[in-house]
């Protein structure tokens, strides 16, 4: 039995900057009031479109026409690249995940204490973002390093991120931080975690401390990465730490998880009001196989309620729907100053069951490549969130790098298409990282990694990539170079 956590009062936090809170419970609302997309189907296409169509009702501006000598004008959505501290630092810290792979739960055997050794090459892979030309970095930090025992900061991995930031901050390079990235502390990990709610003092006690260590240098905030993928594939499927199969806990998982979200971004507000703060939310395109049979559709809106629109309610505006539970502690208002969007693929529904689109194209991990899908999400997202949207993922395993270059180009091509106010697209990744339960197998950078010698070498997408960050573009002999002879998806399967 480990021992009792003496849990932080949750409101001690709060109070200390100044924040009462209403006890107000959110009221809940149906279920059945979650949008469904049914369009753009169909491939991109390449080939040049009038920059303009009037009087067709949907059909909004397309960019991505021909001007100049562009294939693709990006217009002010700025490119940057995307990490989590678990997936590149490498090192011993005592997290959920260095437990999990030690009791063999990673398929190829690997653990995230090699990845790829950031922590000891911050020199290094500052010099490759400044090769490859980003000016925006979405880093993570791991709260296992910065508070190794329950309560206790150390100073030492405070100072090492803060040199980081101030080095990327030389180098002129904009952070966004992400405070939690799936990564718990072992100490809160053996105490249930996030299926308790005195997680979520915890965290904001975590939160207050960086904000304050880091407020001269980040000024945009990344609350949660990805909860609902968090919350199923560790307590519905069992997949990931802690293996539970407990769709009550996952459930009140996220539950925490939305109102950690809340108030850290009130508390992150009342430390620095300048700051930006978001959550980064896994959003995916439901599409019943079966588009006239009434399971399937049942089936593709009642999981997208529950894998998603549920819990971006909840996080952006303090509305818990059932499954979803609030508390007295959290109101109803606007919890967002953008809506981060990690878009990789699509799920195709049959009944309750998930699958993937047959004869699709796919990636190496076998997701359906579907560049239409950030479209249509794009546009349910600003519908339902206005404001600024964040591309806060998106990218694709290829080890060959074969088709990267296509699916870039595709991806960008339909983000711009969405006509939405995207402002941000940080690739996923900047380099090859350890990939979870894929452990160092899936290869998602821009940079190669050689995981024995820790060697780094920018792939031909990372050069595509470097040359529309010049452009603010893609340019007829880029698309000639990189997109043409790019295939359409993975050669594995
Ligand atoms: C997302 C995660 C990220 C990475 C990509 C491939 O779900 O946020 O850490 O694993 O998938």
């Amino acid at each position: 039995m480990s021992p009792a956590l003496e849990w932080h009062d949750v409101r001690d936090v709060e109070r200390a900057h100044g924040l009462p809170h209403a006890r107000r419970q959110a009221k809940p609302v149906s279920i059945f009031t979650v949008d469904n997309f049914y369009e753009e189907y169909g491939v991109i296409s390449w080939t040049p479109r009038p920059t303009a169509t009037q009087g067709e009702g949907r059909t909004r501006a397309t960019s991505w026409a021909y001007a100049g000598g562009m294939k693709l004008d990006l217009g002010s959505l700025r490119l940057g690249v995307a990490t989590a501290a678990t997936q590149i630092e490498g090192g011993n810290a005592d997290t959920n995940w260095h437990r999990w792979a030690s009791t063999g739960g990673v398929k190829d055997g690997s653990s995230p204490a090699r990845a790829a050794d950031h922590w000891n090459r911050v020199d290094e892979d500052i010099e490759l973002l400044k090769q490859l030309g980003v000016r925006y970095y979405r880093m993570g930090l791991e709260w296992a390093r910065i508070e190794p025992e329950e309560g206790v900061f150390s100073q030492e991995s405070i100072d090492h991120y803060k040199d980081e930031l101030t080095k990327l901050r030389d180098a002129g390079i904009a952070p966004l931080v992400t405070l939690h990235h799936f990564n718990n502390p072992g100490w809160l990990e053996e105490r249930g975690a996030w299926t308790r709610p005195e997680a979520i003092g915890v965290f904001l006690r975590y939160t207050a401390k960086m904000v304050h260590e880091f407020k001269d240098l980040v000024s945009e905030w990344i609350t949660i990465n990805e909860p609902n993928v968090y919350a199923t594939k560790g307590y519905v499927f069992g997949e990931w730490p802690p293996g539970e199969k407990s769709i009550l806990d996952a459930m009140r998982v996220m539950s925490h998880l939305a109102q950690a979200h809340i108030r850290a971004y009130e508390l992150i507000h009342a430390i620095q009001p300048s700051s930006k703060v978001g959550a980064a939310n896994h959003v995916r395109v439901f599409d019943p196989a079966n588009p006239y049979s009434v399971a399937d559709l049942a089936g593709a809106k009642i999981l997208e309620h529950l894998f998603q629109g549920a819990i971006m309610q909840a996080m952006a505006y303090g509305r818990f729907r059932p499954p979803l539970k609030g508390s007295a502690t959290v109101r109803p208002g606007r919890y967002y100053d953008f809506t981060g969007v990690n878009y990789y693929t699509r799920s195709w529904v049959t009944g309750f069951s998930e699958g993937t689109r047959p004869h699709s194209p796919v990636n190496d991990l076998g997701w359906e490549i579907y560049p239409q899908g950030l479209t249509r999400t794009l546009r349910m997202v600003a519908k339902k969130f206005p404001g600024p949207i964040y591309i806060t993922e998106n990218g694709t395993p290829d080890v060959a790098d074969s088709f990267r270059p296509r699916f870039i180009a595709d991806h960008l091509a339909a983000a711009v298409r969405s006509g939405t106010q995207v402002e941000r697209y940080y690739h996923w990744c900047f380099t090859d990282n350890w990939e979870w339960v894929e452990g160092e197998t899936p290869r998602f950078g821009l940079v190669k990694l050689d995981y024995e010698t820790q060697g780094r070498e920018i792939r031909e997408s990372g050069r595509m990539y470097t040359d529309m960050i010049e452009h603010k573009g893609l340019t007829e002999e880029a698309f000639e170079r990189w997109v043409v002879p790019s295939a359409a998806g993975s050669s594995l399967r």
